[in-house]
């Protein structure tokens, strides 16, 4: 996972020169997103595959690069189904997510989805309905929240305890029951995405071992077939300390003990969003102005968080760049200040739009470019874009070279 910051400062320092607006913009490194996905996928087991979850960014740019590379996209409602469908007729599609509505599964059964993640009994029963009334059998996984022994929780659980994602694991008895009774839906394995933001391959490798285990024991139990074993995405960045991301060499070299291990066990697959996409993405604000209030200094940048709400959505202070462009504009001095903590916020009229803290910086004056690296997912697409209805930023797309 390469930063390649020559490479984007070299074009930001186009973008900024032509400018006469203060610019905030957003710049994909499509290369570098080529060569990550290529590396995750290649050093995946045999058995083993890699959906790209695209709740994470949508952009079209981002799926062509990734659609030849992955094994597939997971979906997460029906709008992104039908935008994955409108451009990728042919690929191969996995739908989950919670509530989902009899439209969306509808949508989903006519759009030759390859297998649908039920969340609830309810949903289960609907679909079943479903797939009655379009004369098909429907293939679906269970997505099941189960306790784990000695489950290290990151920031965001999603399972292991009350959470309204999946079916409680006391309720598979229920469920499998049902599932006997109606063969318009085939079961095909399990899906358990229990967290996001791990951070630690070691304890990610201990939860997929016990996925793989609580599968077998569930086959045996239940005398049913497991085809495969949707494992969930999860794995996260490192937004605070990025100088240490999760160690994908370290587990890429677990999942072949895994493989290995559980060599009789069904196919692997993984839905990842964040991973694949975050460090492709740069999030850049031009400084309009620099201001001190009892004892603390602002820069106060084009744009904020209503564009990339990523550090407030994690609570993080977002590591950045300073990156100087010497254009001045002004027949005055240009502010300017050196060696101290900076507080970087964007144009909202609220305290809470802050994208970082107290951070140190050697030198940094107005119209300067501050350049936040890993803005390539649960960025622009979670941000309440138009609060204030300022301009949308620019977004640009630096193309892949293979
Ligand atoms: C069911 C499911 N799968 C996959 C993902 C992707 O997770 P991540 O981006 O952390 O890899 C999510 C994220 O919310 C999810 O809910």
């Amino acid at each position: 996972m390469e930063l390649r910051w020559n490479k984007v400062t070299s074009y930001l320092q186009q973008l900024a020169n032509g400018n006469t607006e203060p610019l905030s913009t957003y710049v994909y490194d499509l290369e570098a997103l080529r060569l990550h996905a290529t590396h995750i996928v290649r050093s995946l087991p045999p058995s083993y595959e890699l959906f790209y979850a695209i709740k994470a960014n949508s952009d079209l740019p981002i799926l062509e690069t990734l659609a030849p590379i992955v094994h597939g996209f997971e979906v997460s409602s029906g709008g992104e189904l039908s935008w994955v469908r409108q451009h990728f007729p042919d690929q191969d599609v996995i739908f989950s997510g919670p509530g989902k509505t009899d439209g969306e599964l509808l949508l989903a059964v006519r759009s030759n989805t390859g297998a649908i993640h039920v969340e609830s009994i309810g949903e289960l029963q609907r679909l079943g309905q479903i797939a009655i009334r379009e004369n098909r059998v429907v293939a679906i996984l269970l997505r099941i929240n189960l306790q784990l022994q000695n489950l290290s929780s990151t920031t965001l659980m999603m399972g292991g305890g009350p959470t309204p994602f999946g079916i409680a694991a006391d309720q598979l008895p229920n469920c499998i029951e049902w599932l006997c009774a109606h063969p318009e839906l085939n079961m095909q394995g399990f899906h358990l995405h229990l967290l996001s933001h791990q951070l630690n391959a070691a304890a990610h490798l201990e939860i997929l071992e016990a996925y793989l285990l609580q599968a077998r024991q569930w086959a045996r139990e239940y005398n049913i077939e497991i085809d495969h074993i949707n494992v969930g995405g999860g794995i996260g960045i490192n937004y605070r300390e990025p100088d240490k991301q999760f160690d994908w060499e370290l587990f890429g070299s677990g999942l072949m003990r895994l493989a290995h291990l559980y060599a009789d066990g069904p196919r692997v697959r993984f839905e990842c969003g964040r991973y694949i996409t975050a460090a492709c993405g740069y999030y850049a604000m031009q400084v309009i102005d620099i201001k001190q209030a009892f004892g603390k200094t602002y820069l106060v940048a084009r744009g904020g968080t209503h564009q990339f709400r990523t550090p407030y959505a994690q609570g993080h202070s977002h590591p950045f760049r300073i990156m100087p462009i010497e254009q001045w504009p002004y027949p005055f001095a240009r502010p300017q200040i050196e060696s101290q903590p900076v507080t970087i916020v964007g144009q909202l009229c609220t305290p809470k739009d802050v994208l970082a803290y107290d951070a140190e910086v050697e030198c940094v004056r107005s119209n300067d470019l501050v350049v936040f690296p890993f803005a390539g997912a649960y960025a622009w697409h979670i941000s309440h874009h138009d609060f204030l209805r300022h301009p949308h930023p620019e977004h640009h797309y630096l193309l892949a070279e293979a």
